[in-house]
């Protein structure tokens, strides 16, 4: 069967017409996979929704092929984003595909090396601010209030509403809604998509409950948690360093109306996750993603979550590609041998006995 882009896929569930351009790179559709060692380790039914199969390698395309879609259905011919990294990455080729200028706006020295070499391939203008995502943010909405260029920041409602079809997939794939949704939460934007998305498919009949949200930020950027804005944010998951989330509020609205939770987990714990991840269950994300799994493990060690007969989906929003020099930082560096058979058989005959 051949695979449709999300925009055909879920056409009639989007704000869409049959004259509208649609702008794509073949996004949507990505595999939800059982993660069986780790279930059988945490005692629940575990599945990982692979959003680093998308075309730029993170969840963003969702939101972007809606957003790029409306922004030339309705003229514009530059869009902007302030971006920890992915949404950058993201806008840049979208608008290389639909043939709009796009600038990015990243915090200088604080982006992974994978999302920076995406944005400057695609040809956009990408400008490092003195400065975090959230001082970033600010000017770059300032800015559109008075030029004529389109936000593609996850403020631009088209972002959600493309986002949400990551619950629908999930939906389709289960058969309906699972017990728990594990997400990290940044600008708080996803979790407002997913949030959204549950309750239009249920109001449409096509699953019949919503899920238990669970929301992970990183102990040293986590305002959700601590009830305030934190000035300067930090943490090895670059793509949730966000003091002040531009969609707070709705997603404190949809973790209440989903007998929902947010949490914070510490890098080492984020670190910890993703190791297992990439070793256990031959799947590699970006640090930010692995923060799902990390407070799942946390919270069920720390007896908040009884994971007795539940089905749990972590979203694992970007890939490991995305972030190089974390993985070679934590990995050891490999070994140097001579190029001889004597060498390599001595070597993997200590290892290996
Ligand atoms: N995971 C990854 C890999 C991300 O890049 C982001 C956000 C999130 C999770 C959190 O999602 O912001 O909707 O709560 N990245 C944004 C960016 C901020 O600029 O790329 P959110």
């Amino acid at each position: 069967m051949r695979r449709l882009p999300l925009i055909e896929r879920y056409r009639d569930m989007l704000p869409v017409t049959g004259a509208t351009p649609v702008v794509s790179l073949g996004e949507g559709t990505t595999p939800l996979v059982p993660l069986t060692r780790l279930s059988e380790r945490l005692g629940l039914e575990v599945h990982a929704k692979l959003e680093g199969m998308n075309p730029t390698g993170s969840f963003k395309d969702r939101g972007m092929t809606v957003a790029m879609t409306k922004a030339v259905e309705e003229g514009a011919t530059a869009v902007i984003c302030a971006s920890t990294g992915n949404t950058s990455a993201s806008a840049a080729a979208y608008a290389a595909r639909a043939g709009l200028r796009a600038a990015v706006v990243i915090p200088g020295g604080k982006i992974a090396a994978g999302k920076l070499a995406q944005a400057l391939v695609h040809g956009a203008i990408v400008l490092a601010m003195e400065g975090n995502f959230d001082e970033a943010l600010h000017v770059v909405r300032e800015l559109v209030e008075r030029r004529p260029i389109a936000l593609v920041n996850n403020l631009n409602p088209y972002r959600l509403e493309g986002q949400k079809t990551g619950a629908w997939e999930i939906c389709d794939d289960l058969g309906d809604a699972p017990d728990v949704l594990c997400i990290p939460v940044g600008n708080a934007g996803n979790i407002t998509a997913y949030s959204l998305g549950f309750a239009a498919y249920r109001d449409a009949g096509r699953s019949t409950r919503l899920p238990r949200l669970l929301g992970f930020l990183a102990a040293g950027s986590a305002p959700l948690v601590i009830g305030h804005k934190v000035e300067h944010p930090e943490t090895v998951a670059t793509a949730i360093r966000i003091g002040n989330p531009a969609r707070w509020r709705q997603a404190v609205e949809a973790l209440d109306e989903s007998d929902g939770l947010i949490t914070a987990v510490s890098d080492d714990d984020i670190l910890a996750a993703w190791h297992l991840l990439a070793k256990r269950e031959g799947v590699w994300v970006e640090p930010a993603s692995a923060t799902g799994l990390a407070a799942l493990r946390q919270q069920i060690d720390a007896g908040a979550l009884d994971p007795a007969g539940q089905t749990a989906v972590i979203v694992l929003t970007g890939h490991g590609l995305k972030d190089p020099g974390t993985a070679v930082e934590q990995a050891s560096a490999p070994v140097t041998l001579p190029a001889t058979l004597a060498a390599l058989e001595a070597y993997l005959t200590k290892q290996y006995g």
